[in-house]
């Protein structure tokens, strides 16, 4: 070939790349009976997603819905803004870039044992699209993991570190698990080599040994032993050490799982650790808040709560009015979904408005675990993408940086968990077919985690007519000089009119449906 035509070859090629003419891969559909569609990847095919950039007076649009779509992606020219009349014809909603609230952190899952074993069960192509699938730029773009520190009701046996011996107060026999060599650390590094921006490690202990407790059992009603506060601060630093050492670094620790869980002993079977707000304020102020700061691994952010919305900002209130200090320490608050559909968000709204310096970020949800459902694994379920979708936007309008989903796959029975307490996931493998399903789950974290990267603000939407209320959205700004909206519409087949400035963006939403929208900030 002449040079010319190497030259002309080589800028067609880089034209449609640029272009994202490598066209996305569509989602190869599973009809499932009565339901959406769930979206099988094999170890030749896996369907993709790539973010378009929009381009000067155009705007991106992605849509899922229960019919059946995945990530359909269109683009189209801004439009003049029609003038606002009183009963205005088409929903309007005004875009307000000016107008910001808290920064975004980020979205992610979680590297559970059962995580971990149901991935490596796959073949390695598999495994290789399914870590894509989550982290990579043809995937969700994930910047953000929790991690168990030892087990957790998702692992195969109840466990912690340093089990034995007993009474160690020294910690001298503190090693990693065959678990976290085996499955945690390979698939939260697998995350990080294909991750399109650093991802972050949020580390949280859900029981310590047996020996630690008032009780020496890993579920049950229970207490850390006053003589162990000490011990269990310093467990935290091994565990940081042990994985800052294996490459992993982290990013944050919250202050145990669901502290009010072994406090009332219900624990619902599950390890557990039970904490007063009292004693947990004792606890950070004397042990852990002092052990962190004065470590090598003083930037580690503090998180407490991690627990259910319901509870917070009781909980937090009490443990601040009896230790002040812990503000000294803290750097934000974590909450849980489980009790969303009964504890009011204005909850949230209320921790921003007591302590204004301290993040919220959403660290634990799944769908499927309770009592009451009757499918733990429910496959093509988009009830269940809607309830995450609905939760994430809520929480956002409420001052939530982020929000990480559990287990990051699962098998079709909802484990492999000691505890019985089977759940869903956006991912389902099945290693003697070869495949793995994605759940509408899968794309309702996608429509977030891909096109509102760490660093996002969000901002304000409203509706310019007085059923304007009646789509659920949210919006951001981002660092890439864009705006993006994020609208649910639970109705049927409508058009809304997205307006930024003198221009607007006419979007056709289908029926129960989730639209991501982005559009060049022409405002900053
Ligand atoms: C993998 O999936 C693709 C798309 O659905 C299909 O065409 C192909 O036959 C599958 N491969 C195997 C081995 O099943
Ligand atoms: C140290 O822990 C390992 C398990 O990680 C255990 O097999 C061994 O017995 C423990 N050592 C002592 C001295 O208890
Ligand atoms: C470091 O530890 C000392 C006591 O050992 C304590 O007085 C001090 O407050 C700690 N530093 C921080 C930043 O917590
Ligand atoms: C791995 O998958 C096989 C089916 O191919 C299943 O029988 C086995 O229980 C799985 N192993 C684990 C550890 O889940």
């Amino acid at each position: 070939m002449e040079f010319n035509k190497i030259i002309v070859v080589f800028t067609a090629v880089f034209l449609c790349y640029l272009n994202g003419a490598f066209a996305d891969k569509p989602c190869a559909a599973w009809p499932v009976h009565g339901k959406s569609v769930v979206c099988v990847c094999n170890a030749t095919y896996c369907d993709t997603v790539s973010r378009t950039s929009p381009t000067a007076g155009t705007f991106v649009a992605y849509t899922s819905s229960a019919g059946g779509s995945r990530f359909k992606k269109t683009t189209g020219n801004l439009q003049p803004a029609a003038k606002l009349e009183p009963g205005c014809g088409t929903e309007t909603l005004v875009l307000y870039p000016d107008k910001k609230y808290q920064t975004i952190e980020g979205f992610g899952g979680s590297a559970t044992d059962a995580a971990g074993i149901n991935w490596k069960n796959l073949s390695e192509p598999l495994q290789e699209l399914l870590i894509n699938s989550y982290f990579s730029n043809e995937g969700l773009e994930y910047n953000t993991i929790r991690v168990p520190i030892g087990g957790t009701d998702f692992s195969t046996h109840p466990y912690a570190y340093n089990d034995q011996p007993e009474n160690d107060v020294k910690l001298s026999n503190f090693t990693l698990a065959y678990e976290d060599y085996q499955y945690k650390i390979p698939m939260i590094k697998a995350g990080m080599k294909v991750a399109t921006a650093p991802v972050h490690v949020i580390a949280t202990t859900w029981s310590p040994p047996p020996w630690m407790k008032t009780n020496p059992v890993y579920s049950g009603y229970n207490r850390l032993k006053t003589q162990y506060y000490q011990t269990y601060a310093d467990y935290h630093v091994k565990f940081i050490e042990k994985y800052t050492g294996e490459g992993i670094p982290i990013w944050a620790i919250t202050t145990t799982n669901e502290p009010t869980n072994g406090l009332t002993g219900l624990c619902f079977g599950i390890n557990c650790l039970g904490w007063t707000s009292k004693t947990m304020g004792k606890w950070i102020v004397n042990n852990l808040g002092p052990t962190i700061r004065n470590s090598t691994f003083k930037n580690v952010k503090i998180l407490a709560g991690d627990d259910q919305r319901l509870t917070i900002p009781y909980w937090i209130n009490l443990m601040v009015r009896e230790h002040p200090d812990v503000l000294k320490y803290i750097d934000g608050i974590a909450v849980h979904y489980y009790t969303d559909f009964i504890a009011p968000a204005a909850l949230l709204s209320q921790l921003t408005k007591f302590y204004p310096d301290k993040f919220i970020i959403s660290t634990e949800a799944c769908q499927g675990s309770m009592w009451f459902e009757k499918h733990h694994v429910d496959l093509g379920s988009w009830p269940r993408a809607k309830g995450y979708i609905m939760d994430i936007i809520t929480d956002i309008n409420h001052g939530v940086v982020g929000w990480i989903d559990w287990n990051m796959c699962l098998n079709f029975e909802g484990g492999p968990t000691w505890a019985k307490n089977y759940v869903d996931s956006p991912i389902i493998v099945y290693p003697n077919k070869g495949v793995f399903i994605k759940q509408p789950m899968f794309y309702a974290m996608g429509h977030f985690s891909k096109f509102v990267p760490r660093g996002s603000r969000r901002i304000k939407v409203a509706g310019a007519c007085s059923w304007g209320n009646s789509i659920s959205r949210v919006a951001f700004t981002t660092p890439r000089n864009t705006v993006v909206v994020v609208l649910y519409n639970d109705g049927g087949t409508r058009k809304v009119n997205i307006k930024l400035g003198d221009k607007q963006a006419e979007v056709e939403m289908e029926p129960q449906s989730v639209t991501t929208i982005e559009l060049p900030n022409s405002s900053s």
